[in-house]
């Protein structure tokens, strides 16, 4: 069980956004504005996966898990909220979410299900999630200049997203959540997701005008597919889902502690 910090980042987010914040960068602007997109809904639903997660427990064997599942909900609250607040600049801007009633619609459908599809489902967003984030703790550059604040944002995120990586899947495997699920849903997960924020992103860049230019996509294809390109440095960490003896503290946090300890003036901590 680990010890998970909330924090409250010090960052004005009633300024506006700019289109092409990331770098003055159509294909990456459009791109991570489409993950924050997915944020507010699906955040929620890893909270409730993990608050029932803990209910099903018998109360005997809660006690080391209380903790952890306060400070991962605190955690995703607070992501949540910001980019709750990023996307209301977005729909200024004049972009359309339209994954959100996608991703509600899918959950929709998991309202009856087992607690221990939500935690598989969870799990496996998380274990995105904390690949996503390591990979941009890596390359941070890529986030540009332009806009100081959302890159603090990015990167925040990022740290908390691999500091709580575990917490779902330990609570899979605490209530005996089975291998052959886990990997059912990894599967299907990364399907969906991969398939969506294409989706949106593409959305994002049509809003622009910039769909169909040729350098939206020499840029996208050098941000997915270059030497610091997200598809390429996540390819490995991806697939060692896939394996028997996987746990998710095996990937390194070292990035993650470091830029918490290098940008700890940026933050402060919660009930602390
Ligand atoms: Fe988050
Ligand atoms: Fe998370």
């Amino acid at each position: 069980m680990s010890d998970l910090v909330i924090r409250r980042l010090l960052v004005d987010m009633q300024q506006p956004i700019a289109r092409h914040w990331c770098a003055g960068d159509a294909f990456r602007s459009a791109f991570f504005n489409a993950l924050s997109m997915s944020f507010p809904v699906g955040e929620q639903f890893f909270i409730d996966s993990v608050k029932n997660g803990l209910k099903a427990m018998p109360e005997s064997e809660q006690e080391p898990y209380k903790k952890e599942v306060q400070g991962f909900v605190g955690q995703e609250a607070t992501h949540r909220r910001l980019h709750s607040l990023y996307n209301e600049h977005l729909t200024q801007l004049g972009y359309v979410n339209s994954w959100e009633p996608r991703i509600k619609k899918n959950l929709g459908m998991m309202a009856q299900a087992n607690v221990r599809h939500w935690l598989a489902v969870t799990a496996a967003n998380e274990h995105f999630t904390a690949i996503l984030a390591e990979w941009l703790l890596r390359n941070p550059e890529i986030l540009g200049t332009q806009d100081e604040r959302l890159a603090t944002l990015w990167l925040w995120h990022s740290a908390e997203e691999s500091e709580h990586r575990s917490t779902a899947f330990n609570m899979y495997r605490a209530l005996n959540g089975n291998e052959a699920w886990r990997l059912k849903w990894f599967r299907r997960v990364s399907a969906v997701f991969l398939l969506d924020v294409l989706r949106q992103t593409a959305a994002n860049l049509h809003k622009d005008g910039a769909l169909f230019r040729l350098s939206t996509w020499q840029s996208g294809f050098s941000f997915l597919f270059g030497q610091q390109g997200l598809v390429r440095q996540t390819y490995k960490p991806w697939k060692q889902y896939f394996k028997s003896d996987f746990h998710p503290a095996q990937q390194d946090d070292e990035l993650s502690r470091q830029w918490l300890s290098d940008n700890s003036l940026k933050f402060t901590p919660v009930g602390a």
